[in-house]
């Protein structure tokens, strides 16, 4: 396997959280700094997997196929687009990656956690994000910034119909990912003006980018 020299860094948080604020800020600055960027997102990024993305988002069905097709989408991104990438030196910004399952199917969903660690190892247990920005805010918050969408005209996905209760499953498990795992975590509190965000992210960017 080639080496490793990019920077792989993940956004996460709850639907409504505001981390779409905030992507196409990161590729600029990111860009303007010199850094080759790839941006992308999960479930896609990949011909199959924005395919997988559209069923995913739409259709009913099993927690556990949820979970598989997660990862599935997830082998393609890995191995077309992501250790590629990394390979060749760039910064990989995906918006979501496995602790989106972990809290997602997992919290969410009630899908053994310990199958979801399992998969993890199969599929990218020598691949792990270098940095994970949390964006944060209660539930009452993201479920109000997802109704104001959805009365300006924008259609809510499968997901982000999800009762109060879900997402409060959902934000504690991405809370209790952060806690083990503080050497790439960075919970942001979202709640803030978009520009103290933003501070924010810029200085943990900075700190991995002098790593
Ligand atoms: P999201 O990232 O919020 O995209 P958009 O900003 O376009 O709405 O939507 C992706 C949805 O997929 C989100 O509701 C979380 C869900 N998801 C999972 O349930 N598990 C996963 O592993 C991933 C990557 C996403």
């Amino acid at each position: 396997m080639p080496q490793r020299t990019g920077r792989f860094l993940t956004l996460e948080g709850i639907d409504g959280a505001g981390k779409s604020t905030h992507v196409g800020w990161l590729v600029e600055r990111l860009e303007a700094q010199g850094h080759a960027v790839v941006a992308t997102r999960e479930p896609g990024g990949t011909p199959l997997g924005e395919e997988l993305r559209r069923l995913l988002l739409r259709e009913p069905m099993t927690h556990d196929s949820e979970a598989l097709l997660m990862f599935a989408a997830r082998r393609e991104h890995l191995d077309r687009v992501i250790r590629p990438a990394l390979a060749r030196g760039e910064w990989v910004l995906c918006d979501r990656f496995t602790d989106a399952t972990f809290a997602y199917q997992g919290g969410g969903h009630g899908v053994p956690i310990d199958r979801i660690s399992e998969l993890e190892q199969w599929i990218h247990g020598d691949c792990q994000p270098d940095l994970t920005f949390l964006f944060d805010v209660p539930t009452a918050v993201s479920r109000a910034r997802l109704d104001r969408a959805e009365s300006e005209g924008r259609a809510l996905d499968k997901f982000e119909r999800e009762a109060a209760a879900f997402f409060e499953r959902v934000r504690s498990v991405y809370h209790a990912r952060a806690r083990e795992h503080p050497e790439r975590f960075r919970v942001i509190d979202s709640t803030r003006p978009v520009d103290a965000v933003r501070a924010e992210l810029a200085r943990h960017v900075a700190a991995l980018a002098a790593r």
